[in-house]
C-alpha cells in the first residue's frame, strides 16, 4: 500500500504552564499541507522501516497498533520530502500515515478517533495528524477537533538549521492563562475565509527562543516578508517558516524568488485529506 503522510504548519501556537507530567499545555491550530513524504507499507513478517533513524515513529506507531500481538507485522518505506527538524511535523506525519494505513491492511477496524488515542502513545502532533484536515490541537497534544477552514496558499522557507523540540520547549516563558486566545481569533478568522484576517491572526509563542537558539530563523523570517506574504511566523518549534499567499500563482512566484536567492523553499497549499491518502 502506498500512502502520503502530509506535513503540517501550525497558523497559531500557543503554550501555557508545564504540566505534571513535563509537557505543556497548548492550543494550536494546526493545518495539513501538500508537502509529503510517501511510504510504502507492505504486511510482513516483525515491524521494520528503512528511515534509518533509532527512535523511528513509524516503527513506534506500528509496534503501538501491534499491541503485543505477535501474528501482525510491516515492513515500511519512507521517501522522504518533508525536511527533519523543521517544524512540519515529519516525523508524526509518517507514524500517523502507518497507523491509519495498518489499521487497514492488518483490519483491526478502529476509528480515527481511536486512531488519534494510540497516536497520542507515539508523539504530541500525531493524533492531530491521524484526524487530518484543520484541527484546533489542546491538551499536550491529544485533543483535537475538526474546525472549518478554506484552502489556503503558502509559501515555505527551510533555513537549514535542526531546531530541537525539547530545547524550544525548555527555552519558552509560558504565558498566563485567562489572556485573550490568538487562536480563537484565528478560528473565527478562518471561519471567515478573509485572508487579511487569517494572516493578522497568526502567532507562535515558540518563535522567540527558537530565533534566540538559532538566528538564522530570523533571516528566513526577513525573506519571507521581502517577498510579499502574509502572515509570516515560524511553525512548530522550528526551524521552517512560512507565509500565506493570495493564491496558487503567487505562491509559485515567490517560492521560485526565494529558490533564486539560494533558499530552500516551496509553494503548497493546504489539504482537508485524512493522513494517508491510499
Ligand atoms: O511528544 P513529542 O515527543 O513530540 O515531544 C517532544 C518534546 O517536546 C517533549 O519531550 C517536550 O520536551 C516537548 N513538548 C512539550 N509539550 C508539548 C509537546 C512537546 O513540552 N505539548
Amino acid at each position: 500500500m502506498t500512502v502520503q503522510a502530509h506535513a503540517k504548519v501550525n497558523a497559531t501556537l500557543e503554550v501555557y504552564g508545564k504540566r505534571p507530567d513535563g509537557y505543556h499545555a497548548l492550543r494550536s491550530v494546526v493545518l495539513p499541507i501538500s508537502l509529503a513524504d510517501e511510504l510504502e507499507i507492505t504486511c510482513s513478517k516483525g515491524l521494520s522501516s528503512d528511515t534509518g533513524y533509532a527512535d523511528d515513529l513509524c516503527v513506534k506507531a506500528a509496534r503501538v497498533l501491534a499491541a503485543g500481538r505477535s501474528d501482525v507485522g510491516a515492513a515500511i518505506r519512507v521517501r522522504k520530502r518533508i525536511p527533519a527538524g523543521g517544524g512540519l511535523g515529519g516525523g508524526s506525519a509518517d507514524a500517523a500515515a502507518v497507523l491509519v494505513a495498518l489499521n487497514e491492511l492488518w483490519r483491526l477496524g478502529l476509528s480515527r478517533k481511536e486512531l488519534a488515542e494510540r497516536g497520542a502513545l507515539v508523539g504530541s502532533d500525531v493524533p492531530a495528524l491521524v484526524l487530518g484536515g484543520p484541527v484546533l490541537m489542546e491538551g499536550r497534544g491529544e485533543t483535537v477537533s475538526r474546525i472549518a477552514a478554506p484552502t489556503l496558499h503558502l509559501v515555505l522557507v527551510n533555513p537549514g538549521v535542526h531546531s530541537s523540540t525539547r530545547d524550544v520547549y525548555a527555552a519558552c516563558q509560558p504565558r498566563g492563562v485567562g489572556e485573550a486566545s490568538a487562536t480563537s481569533s484565528m478560528i473565527a478568522a478562518l471561519g471567515t475565509g478573509d485572508l487579511r484576517q487569517i494572516a493578522a491572526a497568526t502567532m507562535n509563542d515558540l518563535q522567540a527562543p527558537a530565533v534566540r537558539l538559532h538566528p538564522q530563523i530570523a533571516e528566513a523570517l526577513d525573506s519571507l516578508h521581502e517577498v510579499g506574504a502574509l502572515g509570516v511566523m515560524m511553525s512548530g518549534s522550528g526551524s521552517c517558516v512560512f507565509g500565506f499567499a493570495q493564491d496558487a500563482a503567487t505562491a509559485v512566484r515567490m517560492s521560485a524568488d526565494l529558490t533564486a536567492q539560494g533558499l530552500q523553499a516551496w509553494a503548497v497549499q493546504t489539504v482537508s485529506s485524512a493522513a494517508a491518502n491510499c
